[in-house]
């Protein structure tokens, strides 16, 4: 994936937050200096650059990285585990060790008191320097951390910073792109960087024309940000949450997720599982559409949520770029058909009286034949016009019948 490839790799290529910047540098000179920083709380919206930023003093100073994130908060003695080389004065090869403790806000909200101990304890035994993020630097989950960190504020990207960013990757990449289109991006992206390269990677993949047919332009949340919440957290809450505050379509999150779910799962049991969540996902989505019974759409929005989530016991992988969902393709590219032949089903409807769908599945294909036997015994244009006329159909309807691939 492109936010992948243009991760910063030193704190100097991290754009706009100048601010936190120069706080990163002073932290990682401490370190350098044998002195250990106060620990730092990185806070601010998605996509602007916070676990980025970590990664990168770590990268661009040679410290050794031990990470931890949502899916190792599962309970307290995963989380002791984990942390057991923070205190140890040295990581491998002798490598300095920087501590990164990623959305600790979902820590707390999950472990609470237990893990709010465990953090004070680090916080205060810890031989190692330690970077903490989250989004809201007031979340009462975290209170207990205010005072002992130094508070590094990560800000909204500009749209025109945003904008030289896309340009950078697209000259990098040997590709042209439309400014206006690139300027669009920025702008929709409301700040968030890691939404903003996402939605220039599916600019590049997909087609103008689908793009637009989906409706994807105007889309706030992109997708990509779910997706991963989604595949990579292993955390009920989390995937629920992000599902949740996006303004996605339930029924367009089951066909990316159908799509996707073995670009991201590597294991069989994992792929088994959550594909039997979506299939029960996809059962109540249908059914909340059929009856109008809106609260099934909860539950679907669950399962397609968290259900795929909390499925992955093992393994993700980053490897691949989420795929477009096939069958949005398949429908763009038939949706000239579906018009005419919707078109021709309503007009046949005060004749057959029943509904499009069975019209077009049961109805058409029967009428195809029975054209065609007549074009056999009385001529093209004598069967075009009779039927038009005893059928309340235009002839270019009936011709369009003839030559659909009607099954
Ligand atoms: N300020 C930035 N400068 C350069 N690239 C950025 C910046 N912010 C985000 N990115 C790009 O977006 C990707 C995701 O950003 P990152 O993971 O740091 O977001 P975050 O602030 O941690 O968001 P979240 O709160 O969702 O975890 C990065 O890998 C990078 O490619
Ligand atoms: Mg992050």
């Amino acid at each position: 994936m492109l936010t992948d490839k243009y991760t910063p790799k030193t704190v100097n290529g991290i754009i706009g937050n100048n601010d936190a910047v120069s706080k990163l540098i002073q932290f990682a000179g401490k370190i350098h200096n044998k002195e250990r920083p106060r620990p730092m709380l990185l806070f601010g919206p998605s996509g602007t650059g916070k676990t980025a930023s970590a990664h990168a003093v770590a990268y661009g100073n040679g410290f050794e990285l031990l990470e931890l994130n949502a899916s190792d908060y599962r309970d307290i003695e995963t989380l002791k585990k984990r942390l057991k080389p923070a205190s140890e004065s040295r990581g491998l090869f002798n490598k300095n060790i920087l501590i990164l403790l990623d959305e600790i806000d979902e820590l707390s909200k999950k472990l609470d008191s237990g893990a709010e101990r465990v953090v004070r304890d680090l916080i205060k035994n810890s031989k190692q320097p330690i970077i903490f993020t989250a989004t809201d630097f007031w979340n009462k989950d975290i209170s207990y951390l205010r005072m002992s960190v130094d508070k590094v504020e990560f800000k909204k990207v500009t749209p025109d910073e945003i904008k030289k960013h896309l340009l950078y990757i697209l000259k990098e990449e040997g590709i042209n792109m439309k400014g206006t289109v690139v300027e669009q991006i920025a702008l929709r992206s409301n700040g968030d960087v890691r939404g903003a390269v996402n939605d220039l990677e599916m600019m590049v993949n997909a087609d103008e024309a689908l793009i637009e047919s989906i409706g994807l332009r105007d889309r706030k949340i992109e997708i990509f940000a779910v997706l991963d919440k989604i595949f990579l957290s292993n955390n009920f809450d989390t995937s629920r949450n992000a599902m949740a505050r996006s303004d996605l379509d339930i029924g367009m999150l089951i066909n990316w997720i159908d799509e996707n779910i073995t670009k991201r799962y590597p294991s069989k049991r994992d792929i088994n599982e959550a594909y039997s969540n979506l299939a029960l996902a996809s059962k109540y989505f249908e059914r909340a559409s059929r009856t109008n019974h809106y609260e099934y759409f909860k539950y679907a929005s669950v399962l397609a949520s968290a259900g795929i989530s909390i499925s992955n016991k093992g393994r993700t992988t980053m490897l691949k770029q989420y795929s477009f969902p096939s069958n949005i393709r398949y429908m763009s590219s038939t949706k000239d058909e579906r018009v005419t032949l919707n078109n021709i089903a309503d007009r046949l409807s005060p004749l057959l009286h029943t509904n499009r769908k069975k019209i077009i599945s049961s109805y058409l294909p029967i009428l195809k034949i029975a054209i065609e036997n007549s074009i056999k015994k009385y001529g093209k244009d004598e069967t075009l016009s009779r039927i038009a006329f005893t059928m309340g159909l235009f002839e270019e309807d009936v011709e369009t019948i003839l030559n659909k691939k009607l099954k």
